[in-house]
């Protein structure tokens, strides 16, 4: 019953993980993330685009765990210097680790033990590292049957761990980077390495993996909502290849995960972009005087804009910044909200886009 064998290391099987259902699913997979990486290119305004995916994913991200907050709630504790609530802070620090990772990859092309150590330790906000105490097991939520043990010895866990990072950094075996992903995605979960935060972890290493791999050039491919959104299938074949060594629906799983979010993000940078080309004409036809380009970039990077940010990114008085952000609330593209002593000025049909 249940699992017994030890974790093996990477790589699995070459006929357990490349079916043909696999192959198949693979091209639109791979179709999609491909797209979506050209029309991410098309995007001047690179940053804009990263922020908007970015905190999308921590919030849905976070939620995995069970932590729940709003979009409003985020965008204000960004735009904002007062205390933010624990739970705010816990997917406010999923974005720094995600902007942590891709920081170390676009400097040094790989990652190692200490950069998933870090990586770990900012989405938790704790120093327990790695685990050294046994006893850590995986139940099921609703049951409490436990359905997977994973190993459980420090010097397993770290020779499992560099078995996996050897993986993870350089591409062995020729399968697709697709299906390394999905691989490399289950190895992670079922070492465990730490007491919490996997789940979490994981889900950035695979941003990050599709980065070294060339699939994308920034970090804007997330599976969590759609895991989120079918989490029992989730469990369930991770559960499988631990327990029978059978990979097929799981592959199949996260390919599709794939497939999806990519088109699910495509829709999203295209109505993102058509927003911002409406925002720049109405601004240069009814606000001439205040257009820059970089004014109208500003409210899209942040969409809870404040004055200091006008400040900062054009250069400006606080007074003209204060009159520019006015000007926009006047000709309807931004509206104003008073959070303590500050004025937020919110860019509300982008957070429209956003928020779906
Ligand atoms: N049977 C299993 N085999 C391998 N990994 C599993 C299994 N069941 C669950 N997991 C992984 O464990 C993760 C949860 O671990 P942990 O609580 O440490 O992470 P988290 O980031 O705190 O939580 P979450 O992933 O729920 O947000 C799940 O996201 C999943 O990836
Ligand atoms: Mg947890």
């Amino acid at each position: 019953m249940g699992h017994i064998e030890k974790l093996k290391k990477l790589p699995p099987e070459r006929e357990k993980v490349e079916t043909v259902k696999i192959l198949r699913q693979l091209s639109k997979s791979s179709q999609s993330l491909g797209e979506l990486k050209g029309i991410a290119r098309t995007i001047p305004n690179q940053v804009m685009l990263i922020n908007a995916v970015v905190l999308q994913e921590a919030k849905d991200s976070s939620e995995i765990e069970n932590i729940i907050t709003t979009q409003d709630e985020l965008y204000k504790a960004l735009a904002s210097k007062g205390k933010q609530p624990a739970q705010v802070k816990e997917v406010i620090n999923y974005r720094k680790a995600i902007f942590t990772g891709f920081e170390l990859i676009k400097k040094q092309g790989f990652l190692r033990l200490k950069d998933i150590e870090s990586i770990q330790k900012t989405i938790t906000e704790n120093n327990a590292g790695i685990r050294a105490m046994p006893g850590t097991v995986l139940k099921n939520d609703k049951t409490g049957e436990i359905v997977y043990t994973p190993p459980q010895e420090k010097d397993e866990i770290l020779d499992l761990l560099s078995n996996f990072l050897e993986h993870f950094n350089v591409n062995h075996t020729d399968l697709h980077p697709l299906i390394n992903l999905a691989i490399l995605h289950y190895q992670f979960e079922s070492i465990h390495p730490f007491y919490d935060g996997n789940g979490r972890t994981g889900r950035i290493l695979n941003i990050l993996y599709l980065i070294i791999n060339d699939l994308l050039d920034i970090p804007i491919l997330y599976l969590s909502s759609y895991i989120n959104e079918n989490k029992s299938n989730y469990y369930k074949y991770l559960n499988q290849v631990n327990r029978t060594d059978q990979w097929e629906d799981y592959i199949l799983y996260m390919l599709k995960a794939v497939e999806e979010t990519a088109n699910y993000t495509i829709n999203k940078i295209h109505r993102i972009k058509n927003l911002l080309e409406i925002t720049i004409e109405k601004v240069k036809n009814e606000a001439p005087k205040i257009y820059r380009k970089e004014l109208v970039e500003l409210l899209f990077e942040q969409p809870y804009s404040k004055i200091e940010f006008v400040v900062e990114k054009l250069k400006v008085e606080r007074k003209a910044a204060s009159r520019y952000l006015k000007t926009l609330e006047n000709i309807g593209i931004l509206k104003s909200e008073k959070i303590g002593r500050e004025n937020l000025y919110l860019n509300k049909k982008l957070i429209e886009i956003l928020k779906h």
